[in-house]
């Protein structure tokens, strides 16, 4: 196939292209310790009694606030240590660093509290005694740090917390117990270091948040509440998430900007748009009380100190504002029955408002059946599908029209290909986890959108994360469990990866003299880096396929890197604990007078760059 591309014309590719999209599901956004202040349960487990200690769950007067309610009262023998004791979020891993650990206490007692971490067999593996003067009636902070002295075997440790009653009738209530390993940029309710490296590495620019199915809720009135997920611990009283578990919420909107700070993320900020995933929609007049929500939020975030909820961030100890530039209404608004009350007056509240008030945001619609459509509208698509189905979508942006700019702000191969071309079958089990030919038709798919820098703004694979210890929707782009040498990276992960560290700025007509199809690609230039750049998937070949590329300028003998992903065959995946099974060769290649000539083999990525002159 002969390649060449043009010096002139091409469209701006615009400047999110890749991101990451999260929502709290599969257990991605717990941390802390397990049931640490007790929310939306009336369980104490996985706690457990230590030295014979009574545990038991209940109110007392005062609660810690009016968000955590509960707590656990122990009682013991006297002079016997007591205590309780938490096995993590199925596993705590215990390597040579620095936990920071918290916890609350109400009731009359002058002593010590004694934190520590243990092994399966009871070996002590770091421990801290913990001064108190606590009284009743009053809730006292503690704070410790555990540094362990020896490296844990395995991650089935615990978490121990006791002390020693003076006498049998002294019971003590605690509440909001919890420990942090360090965290990513020293982030108080911070994220996994390893994670957010591993993200940091896809040069990602923008995070779609909080969800997905996560921001809508199951039913009235249990949407996403910013002002129920900020400031101190004790003020966030968590919510019945959507995917079968309670959120703790310490995963909060100012950890979620820290997560776009730190990574040098756009948010793109999701609003609870009145349709509950049991169908139940919010009435116009109703309605009015979420758009105003959502407009308190963008104050909460941009707003200066003599706005109301500017001053709330401010006095929360954020002085800088976290500015927005992009929002969606809702998420999948075509579904559940959504689609006619959205197009009727659920988006025009939202965007009336937002834009009245902000004329520059970007708005996203939920749904690609948006109508009538506002001028500035982008339309978010998700697309869940067979590999024969996101490889034969390499041209499906060609058809939209330019004033539709779209966000793929879900996507994800998730079935094997049934029969040849069919779409998913969602009565059939998808892949546990993310395979090559699925990264290989993402790919394809994503090259679609690539051709189509003028319409698609960006794209991102859900869902992001999945703990492999309890989780409700997979494949997912990583997988991980307490133990982090378990951590999954996954075949989409390492071919988003490589698109997404090299970004065209435009891309650049072609000449070509085969048409698309089993291989498929698109090329430009970074003006930034002044690189010329050629990305390709084949998919379902044969043979491999044989390449002559000519950028603009090219002189003889001029060099560029080939770099080329490939895998044992279609089927390999990365499962956590196992082998990367993705290969990533990258060579120099000197152009002969026809171009570069290079060959992809079958169910290959690869991406060509060269310096410009
Ligand atoms: O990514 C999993 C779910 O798929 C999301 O919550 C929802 O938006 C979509 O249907």
């Amino acid at each position: 196939i002969t390649v060449a591309v043009s010096g002139s014309g091409g469209k701006a590719v615009h400047p999110l292209q890749y991101g990451l999209m999260f929502e709290d599901i599969n257990h991605s956004g717990d941390g802390g310790m397990q049931n640490r202040a007790f929310q939306g349960t009336s369980s104490i487990f996985p706690w457990t009694a230590v030295g014979g200690a009574s545990l038991t769950l209940g109110t007392t007067s005062p609660a810690i606030s009016s968000a955590l309610s509960k707590s656990v009262a122990i009682n013991g023998a006297a002079n016997a240590t007591v205590g309780l004791s938490n096995p993590g979020w199925w596993g705590i891993e215990v390597k040579l660093q620095a936990y920071t650990g918290s916890f609350y206490v109400m009731g009359d007692y002058s002593g010590s509290f004694t934190a520590q971490l243990k092994s399966s067999s009871g070996a002590v593996l770091a421990s801290a005694s913990i001064s108190s003067n606590s009284k009743t009636r009053t809730w006292t902070k503690h704070t410790f740090t555990l540094t362990p002295s020896t490296k844990a075997l395995d991650v089935k440790n615990t978490f121990v917390l006791t002390f020693t009653p003076i006498n049998s009738s002294q019971t003590l209530n605690f509440n909001l117990i919890s420990l942090f390993p360090p965290t990513y940029n020293n982030r108080p309710n911070g994220m996994r270091i390893e994670l957010m490296e591993a993200l940091k590495a896809m040069n990602p620019s923008f995070l779609r948040l909080p969800g997905g199915n996560n921001v809508e809720g199951n039913k009235s009135p249990n949407h996403w509440k910013w002002s129920q997920t900020i400031g101190d611990l004790t003020q966030r009283p968590g919510r019945s998430g959507t995917w079968g578990y309670y959120n703790t919420d310490g995963l909060g909107l100012v950890e979620y900007m820290h997560w776009c700070q730190d990574l040098n993320m756009e948010p793109v900020l999701a609003f609870p748009a009145g349709l509950y995933l049991d169908g139940t929609i919010v009435s116009q007049s109703a309605l009015q009380a979420l758009v105003n929500d959502a407009m308190n939020e963008l104050e909460f975030l941009m707003g200066d100190s003599s706005t109301i909820y500017g001053k709330l961030r401010v006095d929360l100890g954020y002085d800088d504002p976290f500015p927005i530039k992009y929002v969606e209404i809702g998420n999948e608004d075509n579904l559940n029955k959504g689609q006619s009350s959205y197009n009727s007056y659920r988006y025009s509240m939202f965007y009336n408002a937002i834009i009245a008030k902000y004329p520059n945001m970007e708005i996203i619609a939920s749904t690609r059946a948006l109508s009538p459509q506002p001028g500035k509208t982008i339309q978010d698509d998700h697309e869940y599908n067979t590999p024969d189905a996101f490889a034969a979508e390499f041209n499906t942006f060609d058809s939209v029209s330019t004033s539709h700019k779209i966000l793929v702000g879900e996507y994800a191969a998730v079935q094997a290909n049934l029969k040849t071309g069919a779409n998913t079958d969602w009565g059939k089990p998808f892949q546990s986890y993310p395979w090559w030919i699925g990264a290989v038709s993402e790919a394809i798919f994503e090259l679609g959108g690539e051709k189509n820098a003028d319409k698609v703004i960006g794209f991102c694979y859900a869902p992001l994360l999945q703990n492999i210890n309890s989780h409700q929707w997979h494949p997912d782009l990583i997988s991980f469990s307490a133990d982090t040498s378990q951590t999954a990276l996954s075949t989409s992960y390492q071919q988003i990866k490589l698109f997404s560290i090299n970004r065209m700025t435009t891309v650049l007509p072609l000449t070509n003299s085969a048409s698309y199809g089993p291989a498929y690609w698109v090329a430009g230039v970074n003006n930034n880096s002044n690189t010329y750049i050629f990305k390709s998937a084949v998919y379902n070949t044969s043979s491999s396929i044989p390449f002559q590329l000519t950028f603009p300028g090219q002189t003889s003998g001029a060099t560029a890197q080939l770099t080329i992903m490939t895998a044992p065959n279609a089927y390999s995946s990365v499962t956590p604990g196992g082998s990367n099974p993705v290969t990533t060769n990258t060579q120099t290649i000197t152009t002969t007078s026809s171009g570069f000539n290079f060959s992809l083999p079958q169910w290959s990525i690869a991406v060509l760059t060269m310096k410009g002159s």
